[in-house]
């Protein structure tokens, strides 16, 4: 596996942002025009999937492969299927509860199986690091975990917000690391609370050292008794569509010298990057960052250092979690999706096909991950 040098000459198609003049421009409507009949054909192509017509796995995968390495570096413009991918939202993250009932609190029966639940990695809903020779999925999110302590530098004795923390898998493995250090996690699915709250009572986690708060409740919202040594975010700034004010909230929730350690689905291109699909079906108002992105929003939190993680790691993640989510169908078929489920599965098939090989597009170089080390301005 390859590792990811910095992109040269990246094309500058369209401009970042929407204002005025720049709106009025030829260039900008052709590729506002051009970005909305590809997402016309990719939700005809997504939906007739959906509905049952036959595509097998590697002719899909074989036309992203041919057509994303184009898309990335010639006609970037055209992967913001819509205006607001672009522009900031009024609030940190718009549409939260829909997002929950849409992805989170679907039956966590599935989401474990697929994302895999043992004993000290709980359900990891993000990157596994597989390029430094793990060999399964839990040692890739080990080793992912191994790399956010050294990065953020984690000592022991640190009070640390994990915003957006999931199931809870990067603080029990952290705390199972460092005898003093104490997690406050930040979660807004209720199913993932109840997980969490599961493990809080279970004498063999480390939730429930009593080293462990747990707050129900929505980023937009966040206010805690306390500040933080060190704040991480990992994947869920896919949910954000304001990094102004997450980062100015960020920022007031963490104690002087401290220190944030954002880590997100990036795209190195100049623009933001959406799917009309994923949109409608898998994460409303989602979004994927350009890599310059953070470090363009400098006003609260400044980045020191940041890190470009090759996408390849990114698909063999994905495609691990398609193996264990159709090796597990006899078992998640009966849970209640609120659709049928045949439906389902396609959706959810064309869904983990569509994440796992843009990943591997470009040699994983364009569609990444990417780690911000920030601190106070
Ligand atoms: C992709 S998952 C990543 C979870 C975890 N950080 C991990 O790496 O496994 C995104 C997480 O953000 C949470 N989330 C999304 N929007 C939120 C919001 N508005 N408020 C609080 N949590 C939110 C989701 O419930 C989910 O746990």
């Amino acid at each position: 596996m390859k590792t990811a040098p910095e992109l040269q000459n990246i094309p500058r198609d369209i401009p970042l942002t929407t204002d005025f003049a720049q709106k009025s421009q030829l260039g900008y409507k052709v590729t506002r025009s051009m970005a909305r009949v590809l997402n016309a054909s990719h939700m005809a192509l997504a939906e007739a999937y959906i509905n049952g017509l036959e595509i097998p796995d590697s002719l899909l995968q074989r036309s992203i492969h041919a057509s994303m390495p184009v898309l990335f570096k010639h006609a970037p413009g055209v992967l913001a299927p819509y205006e607001w991918v672009l522009n900031e939202t009024n609030r940190i993250a718009e549409g939260s509860r829909e997002l929950m009932k849409v992805q989170y609190d679907l039956p966590q029966a599935m989401l474990n199986q697929m994302l895999g639940d043992w004993k000290l990695i709980y359900p990891k809903y993000s990157m596994g690091l597989w390029e430094n020779g793990a060999v399964d999925l839990e040692e890739s999110q080990k080793h992912m975990i191994d790399q956010v302590i050294n990065r953020l530098g984690i000592e022991d004795g640190d009070h640390i917000l994990d915003f957006g923390c999931g199931w809870g898998c990067v603080p029990n493995y952290i705390l199972s690391k460092f005898p003093n250090v104490r997690f406050t996690g930040l979660n807004l699915s209720h199913e993932q609370c109840e997980y969490m709250r599961r493990k809080m009572q279970d004498p063999e986690s480390y939730l429930s050292s009593g080293r462990f708060t747990l707050y129900e409740g929505d980023l937009n919202d966040a206010q805690f008794p306390e500040k933080f040594d060190k704040i991480l975010s990992i994947g869920v700034f896919c949910h954000v569509g304001n990094l102004t004010q997450a980062f100015q909230k960020l920022a007031s929730l963490l104690r002087s010298g401290g220190k944030v350690f954002i880590h997100i689905i990036t795209v190195r291109i100049p623009n933001n990057f959406s799917s009309g699909f994923t949109h409608k079906y898998i994460f409303p108002n989602g979004r994927y960052w350009n890599y310059d992105a953070v470090p363009n929003h400098n006003q609260d939190l400044k980045t020191v250092q940041r890190w470009y993680i090759n996408g390849t790691n990114y698909h063999q993640t994905a495609m691990t979690w398609l193996q264990r989510f159709d090796s597990s169908q006899e078992t998640v078929k009966h849970l209640d999706y609120g659709m049928d489920y045949a439906k389902f599965r396609r959706m959810w098939r064309f869904y983990m096909l569509l994440l796992g090989t843009i990943f591997a597009t470009s040699d994983g170089e364009y569609n990444g991950n990417g780690q911000y080390l920030m601190v106070h301005t």
